[in-house]
Order: structure tokens, then sequence, then C-alpha cells
């Protein structure tokens, strides 16, 4: 019973002199004036100069999209938009923003527009789509204004096949809606 004591007292004391070591030498490694803001210090400056020399080429942030994806309903615009969206370098803003259609969104600034778009890299485009800028006639001065190099693309289909899945789609909506008063 006693010498298991000694024992346990012998290892933690051992323990604690290695334990004691490491710390010395630490030390002795960060030199006599080593301070915990001097260490603090000097991983900013590392994080500064990573910031300019690194960052900027994979910087993410919000853009101004450079597509505008437009059709009509049931035209496949979402198809298209989840399609492009599968490429690494197509970031999609993933709601309809509505912004050059509608004079509220629109009188919200382009700023605005800009945080309604997903964060990127400098390398990356981005695309927006909103089927109803198709059908506004104030879309197209509203787009040129703000970047007369924006490309548009417009998805189209088969009118017939359209008016049946648009028909189709209105129709079992009309049915729920019904259906809930019944
Ligand atoms: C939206 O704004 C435009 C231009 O200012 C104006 O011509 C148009 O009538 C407005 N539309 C609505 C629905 O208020």
């Amino acid at each position: 019973m006693e010498f298991t004591r000694v024992k346990l007292a012998l290892t933690c004391l051992g323990l604690i002199t290695i334990v004691i070591i490491q710390i010395l030498y630490i030390s002795s490694k960060l030199g006599v004036n080593c301070d915990i803001k001097d260490v603090f210090f000097k991983y900013e400056i590392d994080k500064n100069f990573k910031s300019n020399e690194i960052l900027p080429a994979i910087e993410r942030r919000r853009r101004l999209p450079d597509a505008l994806i437009i059709g009509v309903r049931k035209g496949g615009t979402r198809a298209l938009l989840d399609a492009m969206a599968l490429h690494p370098q197509i970031k999609a803003a993933r709601r309809e923003v509505h912004f050059f259609d509608q004079n509220e969104t629109y009188s919200l600034g382009i700023e605005w527009y800009r945080q309604q778009m997903p964060f990127s890299h400098s390398g990356q485009l981005t695309i927006e789509k909103t089927p109803a800028y198709f059908a506004s006639s104030i879309t197209p001065s509203r787009v040129y204004q703000l970047n007369k190099n924006m490309k548009i693309i417009i998805i189209l289909r088969d009118p017939v096949i359209r008016t049946i899945s648009d028909f189709t789609q209105v129709s079992l909506k009309l049915k729920k809606l019904t259906n809930k008063f019944i």
C-alpha cells in the first residue's frame, strides 16, 4: 500500500518536472521580453501581409450580376439557372429579385440590389433570374443604365407545351384553393 503511494508521488513529481522543463524551454525560445501582446502583434502583421499578397485574388464579396436570365412562366428559367449554377465559376442569386421591373424594389437602389446577390470571387460570374424582366417595358433602359454590357440570357420553349404546362399548374393551384374553401 505504502509502496504504491510512493510510486504515485514519484510519478507526479516526474511529470511536474517535465512540465517545468517544457515551460523553461519554451520561454527561452520565445525570449525574456516575450509578452502575449508581442505575439498577437506579430500575428497581425502576418495577417496583413497575407491579405495584401494573396487575399485579393480569392476575396469573396457580393457583386452586381454580369448576366440576367429572363423568360416566361413555365419557360424553364429555373432549370436553366440551376444547371448554370452547377458550374464552379457561376454564382446565382437564389430568388427572383424583381429589381428592374418593380418601382418599389428599384427605388431601394443599386446597393440594395448588390446585397441580394450571393458572395463570389473575382473570377466568378454572378447571375440573377427574374422572368418578369422579359415582359416589363421599363426594364431594358434600367438595365442599360446599370451596365450596358449586361448579358441577357433568354430561354424559350415550344409555346404549345409551355401553355399546357402553365394551364396544368394554374388549374391544379385553383383546384387546391377551391378545395380549401369547400
Ligand atoms: C414606375 O416608374 C416609372 C418611371 O419612373 C413610371 O414611368 C411608371 O409609371 C412607374 N410604374 C408604376 C406602376 O408606378
